[in-house]
């Protein structure tokens, strides 16, 4: 489509033409930019139909049900890398060669203990409080510690917290959910790898003999950070963008991130997948739960299910169901009641008319909770999992905005409905 042009006949106005700009793959876009010149604006609440901004990260065909990364597809990633290797291909553009690897695992290790003063932070929170609400406290007062990677206009700044950010998410994480259960904060071991780590900062206790997670488990936690890495331009990673177009700091970006991602229709739907297959309890509740689904008087979603882009399988759900198989078929947990009421819910429901007319399919959120409940991650922390996995995401998008100069700072416009001009009555006269 190179150099066409979308015309556009606006009584009053007359024709337009605007110009159309075509990707690699998938949609064109009609660029729309000189349109405010003419005195109108696009109307779109939700961006159904809106391109906020060029990227090369990430590739969804939602009616394909794929998802690059860099051009990889998600499911060769998580057969054949670890998430290491995904965050190096989402900055930089490139598998990493093995010294590549090992230079980048090193950086990434020099980063992985907080400022021992940030511990204070931590007993501020009521320790009943979700983790999710101290990791959006957490890590916007990064930016209180460490002035050295703030300013956003110098690369080594955006390099520095682009790692710190990567490094310390799990640590961060891992005291959140320690300090939920009264339990004192477990260091790193950089000797492990990444998401090795992570389960030793969750799970182990100082008084314990120090044991090395099970590396199934680990090889399970990895791949779960792979497939929650990044997502092209969800909720979350439109609002790091936004944030970041201020130039503000990149600890109050990411923050600004992990706080949309809490909501119960993005990340948050992990957790709130799991409250619901508690909720229905047995398989013989589910027509009740799918006919409250359909019900458009009824609050009710059926959670896990839809996704703005997908109007076919998530790719993810479906790694994610394996890799639920492969870890409960090692905890010999095989028949657990939930992964069992899972399975019956989604069969049920992809019979029914409402769901495939509407092509709502499961999303990466249905499955995962499964996952993390068998790895004893509580629900509490299903989205702070999220979060950790994607900060790798949101920290790629941030710096392809930062190096796509000019940064223009995210200010859209809007339809007004409100009252005209009028005179002000003062308060007796009313
Ligand atoms: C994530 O964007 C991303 O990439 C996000 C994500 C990522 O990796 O970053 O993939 C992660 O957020 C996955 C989605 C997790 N959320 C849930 O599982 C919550 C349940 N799903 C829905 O709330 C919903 O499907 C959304 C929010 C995911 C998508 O909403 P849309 O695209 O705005 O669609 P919609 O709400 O306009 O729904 C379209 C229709 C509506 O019916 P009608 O008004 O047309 O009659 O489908 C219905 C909805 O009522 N519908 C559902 C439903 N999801 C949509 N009905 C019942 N159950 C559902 N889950």
């Amino acid at each position: 489509m190179a150099d066409e042009k979308a015309t556009l006949n606006i009584p009053g106005l007359g024709l337009i033409e605007l110009p159309i700009k075509s990707g690699t793959i998938g949609q064109p876009v009609i660029d729309i930019q000189q349109l405010a010149q003419h005195g109108m604006f696009t109307f779109d609440p939700g961006f159904m139909s809106t391109a906020a901004c060029e990227s090369k990260i990430t590739y969804i065909d939602g009616d394909q049900g794929i998802l690059l990364h860099r051009g990889y597809p998600i499911t060769e990633l998580v057969e054949n890398s670890d998430y290491l290797e995904v965050c190096y291909l989402l900055l930089n553009g490139e598998l990493p060669t093995k010294q590549q690897k090992e230079e980048f695992s090193s950086e990434i290790k020099q980063h992985t203990l907080v400022h021992e003063q940030l511990r204070d932070f931590f007993y501020g929170f009521p320790r009943t409080s979700h983790p999710m609400a101290i990791m959006c406290g957490v890590v916007g007062a990064l930016s209180a510690f460490y002035h050295d990677s703030l300013n956003i206009n110098i690369p080594e700044h955006r390099h520095v917290a682009a790692l710190r950010l990567i490094a310390k998410m799990p640590t961060l994480a891992a005291m959140a959910y320690k300090y939920s259960i009264g339990q004192p904060f477990v260091y790193p071991k950089n000797f492990m790898g990444y998401a090795e780590n992570f389960l030793h900062m969750m799970f182990s206790v100082p008084a314990d003999i120090e044991e090395r997670p099970d590396p199934v488990l680990v090889r399970a936690m990895d791949q779960i950070f792979i497939l929650h890495a990044d997502h092209e331009q969800n909720a979350s990673t439109s609002t790091v963008r936004t944030a970041g177009s201020s130039a503000a700091n990149p600890f109050a970006c990411i923050a600004a991130g992990i706080a949309a991602l809490w909501g119960p229709a993005h990340g948050g739907a992990n957790e709130a997948v799991l409250n619901m297959l508690e909720e229905i309890g047995s398989e013989e509740n589910i027509p009740k739960y799918i006919a409250r689904a359909k019900d458009k008087n009824d609050t009710f979603r059926l959670m896990g299910f839809g996704h703005r882009v997908y109007k076919n399988f998530d790719p993810r759900a479906k790694v994610m169901r394996k890799t639920c198989y492969e870890v409960l078929t090692h905890l010999k947990l095989l028949d657990d009641p939930l992964f069992k009421l899972a399975l019956k819910l989604e069969e049920i429901a992809l019979q029914d008319p409402y769901f495939l007319e509407k092509k709502l399919y499961p999303n990466v959120d249905f499955y995962s909770g499964i996952v993390l409940r068998a790895l004893k991650i509580p629900k509490s922390m299903y989205t702070v999992v999220f979060a950790l996995a994607r900060t790798v995401g949101w920290v790629a998008n941030w710096k392809e905005m930062l190096n796509t100069p000019p940064l223009r700072i995210t200010r859209p416009r809007q339809l007004y409905t409100g009252y005209e001009q009028r005179k002000f009555v003062a308060i007796n006269k009313r």
